[in-house]
């Protein structure tokens, strides 16, 4: 396959940086026509492999975007979970015709939790779709939960059942159930490693981890780092929390709910799941996968 051009769109959330290193270290140099353009509303300076571009999104600037973006083979979001500014994007995608349309997906597989949460996140799967239905292969990365040291599963531990302000733990099931975990700086890998793969051999959804935790292994990994100790505060079966979830849902979806149903979702031990992370990273050849 010959070098692809590529865009990013949204640069300075959780993946920015570590899609920007996975581009500036090297290893797809040669899969990658440079420069990358990367659009976001932050005056950036540029580099011989990032050409940044400073625009906000908006159904004004539209136009002027899709000019920009002409040509271009991969276009990838990195935006946030915002339904307007995702209904905003999709134009752009659809107009600039890219080979390949990576979403801001990046999270648990919806599929299971709508097994749950009928509608969970919907928004994001109609992106994925609405685009697609113009005839865009749009590939979504699920990875399930984030993990960066100085955040997500190390001091944004809600989803797995920890309080900190309360030094407690909410225990939904058995503590040893394994839940799937993506650290950030591989996630910027398998962008990229999709980003420079022919879009025809790729499904439309693929499921990447670099390992999985159990709870326990969470609870461990926060007291050893906070040097303090959780207790069980509450302890609730999963099928006391599902039927939990049902009765709240049943007064409507709440955001204020939301790492708890992701916590509800990862005590089934479905939100483990078999990956492809062969697919795109065979034996580890192109980077090894970070551990907890
Ligand atoms: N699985 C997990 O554990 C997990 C955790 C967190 C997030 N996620 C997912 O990861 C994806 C990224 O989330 P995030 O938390 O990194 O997002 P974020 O920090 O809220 O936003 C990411 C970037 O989106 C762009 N953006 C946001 N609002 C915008 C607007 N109104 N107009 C134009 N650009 C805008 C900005 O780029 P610029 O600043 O460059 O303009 C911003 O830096 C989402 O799909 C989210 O659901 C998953």
């Amino acid at each position: 396959m010959s070098p692809v051009s590529i865009a990013i769109i949204g640069l300075n959330g959780s993946l920015g940086k570590p899609t920007l290193e996975a581009i500036n270290s090297g290893k797809f140099d040669s899969k990658i026509k440079f420069p990358i353009k990367a659009l976001t509303r932050k005056a950036q300076t540029s580099t011989d492999k990032i050409q940044y571009i400073q625009t906000e999104i908006t159904p004004d600037t539209i136009d002027s975007i899709v000019e920009k973006l002409r040509g271009t083979d991969v276009i990838i979001e990195l935006v946030s979970h915002n339904p307007d500014l995702l209904n905003t994007i999709e134009p752009i995608i659809v107009k600039s015709q890219p080979k390949l349309f990576i979403p801001s997906q990046f999270g648990s597989d919806l599929a299971t939790m709508n097994k749950y949460i009928p509608g969970f996140l919907g928004f994001k799967n109609a992106h994925s779709e609405n685009v697609r239905k113009a005839g865009i292969k749009s590939v979504d990365i699920v990875t399930n939960f984030f993990a960066e040291p100085s955040k997500f599963l190390y001091e944004v531990v809600g989803h797995v059942g920890i309080d900190p302000a309360n030094k407690s733990i909410l225990q939904l099931g058995d503590l040893n159930t394994r839940v799937a975990f993506t650290r950030v700086e591989d996630i910027g890998n398998v962008i990229v490693a999709v980003a420079t793969t022919a879009p025809e051999s790729l499904p439309d959804k693929i499921r990447v981890k670099s390992g999985s935790i159990s709870y326990q292994d969470a609870i461990d990994r926060y007291e050893q780092t906070h040097n303090v100790k959780l207790e069980v505060k509450e302890k609730y079966t999963v099928e006391e929390a599902k039927q939990q979830l049902s009765e709240k849902l049943a007064k409507g979806f709440n955001p204020a709910d939301f790492l708890w149903y992701l916590h509800v979702g990862g005590a089934t031990g479905d939100l483990n799941y078999d990956d492809d992370n062969e697919l795109i990273n065979p034996n580890q050849f192109l980077w090894k996968w970070t551990e907890y």
